[in-house]
């Protein structure tokens, strides 16, 4: 569904991805690793339209140089952003409004925020209050249901468990796990490594700006690299 090749991300003399080859297949959940500052964040920024790039990067057959962010909603690609970038300001129900405003006709956005608020409790409960006093994993599933308004076949998500209490971390690792059973397609960024390959079919582990482990998860699992420096072996 998702392959990208050669992937170059630069701002100014920083070289944050150098030369990043990746696929993701259709319904696969593939886990993107690394340490602070590895190029992961920039990677889903490429993918998403908000960084400039060089190399390849092909969504379902169409080459996406070029294409502006709405665009590449518009095709199917949706993006959990890392720090969650909910609007504070503004109410719960008028975020999950936005998360769909450039794909869909407000009758329709409506309707999809009702499913977002028959899905989501608690955005039901909170929809006329401010995003930003809601706690922070109440803001990841709101951040989530944002961009499942626009109805993605392949979703983004850049480390959705962080910062967060371990019950709720858990909750948002299920969540995962039944956005892929309904067929949603899954790029992760994690820092929560076990969990991670714990979930996910694939696993690719970044370092400076190049794949430095890739392959199954039970393989990522065993290297050396995985077990020294992420899962304290
Ligand atoms: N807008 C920017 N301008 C300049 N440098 C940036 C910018 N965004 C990221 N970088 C740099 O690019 C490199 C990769 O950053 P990136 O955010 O992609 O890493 P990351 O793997 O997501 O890290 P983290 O785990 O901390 O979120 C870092 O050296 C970072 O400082
Ligand atoms: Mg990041």
């Amino acid at each position: 569904m998702l392959d990208v090749a050669s992937l170059k991300v630069r701002y100014g003399a920083i070289e944050a991805v150098r030369g990043l080859d990746l696929s993701v297949g259709k319904g696969e959940i593939v886990a993107l690793l690394g340490a602070n500052g590895a190029g992961k964040s920039s990677t889903l920024a490429a993918i998403s339209g908000l960084a400039h790039w060089s190399g390849e990067i092909v969504f379902d057959g169409q080459s996406l140089q070029g294409h502006s962010p709405e665009a590449i909603t518009r095709a199917g690609i949706g993006l959990v952003p890392e720090g969650r970038r909910i609007f504070a300001g503004l109410t719960v129900s008028e975020n999950l409004l936005l998360g769909g405003a450039v794909h869909a006709p407000p009758v329709e956005l409506r309707r999809r925020a009702a499913r977002m608020q028959e899905r989501f409790p608690i955005l039901a409960e909170r929809r006329h209050q401010k995003a930003g006093l809601m706690s922070g994993g109440e803001q990841q599933m709101l951040a989530i249901a944002r961009a499942l308004m626009a109805e993605p076949r392949l979703l983004l998500m850049d480390e959705p468990s962080l910062g967060l209490a371990p019950q709720v971390v858990e909750a948002v690792f299920d969540l995962i796990a039944s956005l892929r059973d309904e067929g949603i397609t899954i790029l992760l960024v994690e820092q929560n490594v076990p969990m991670s390959l714990d979930i996910a079919d694939h696993a690719l582990v970044l370092a400076q700006g190049q794949i430095s482990v890739r392959g199954t998860t039970k393989e990522v699992a065993e290297s050396q690299a995985v077990q020294g420096a992420y899962l304290g072996h």
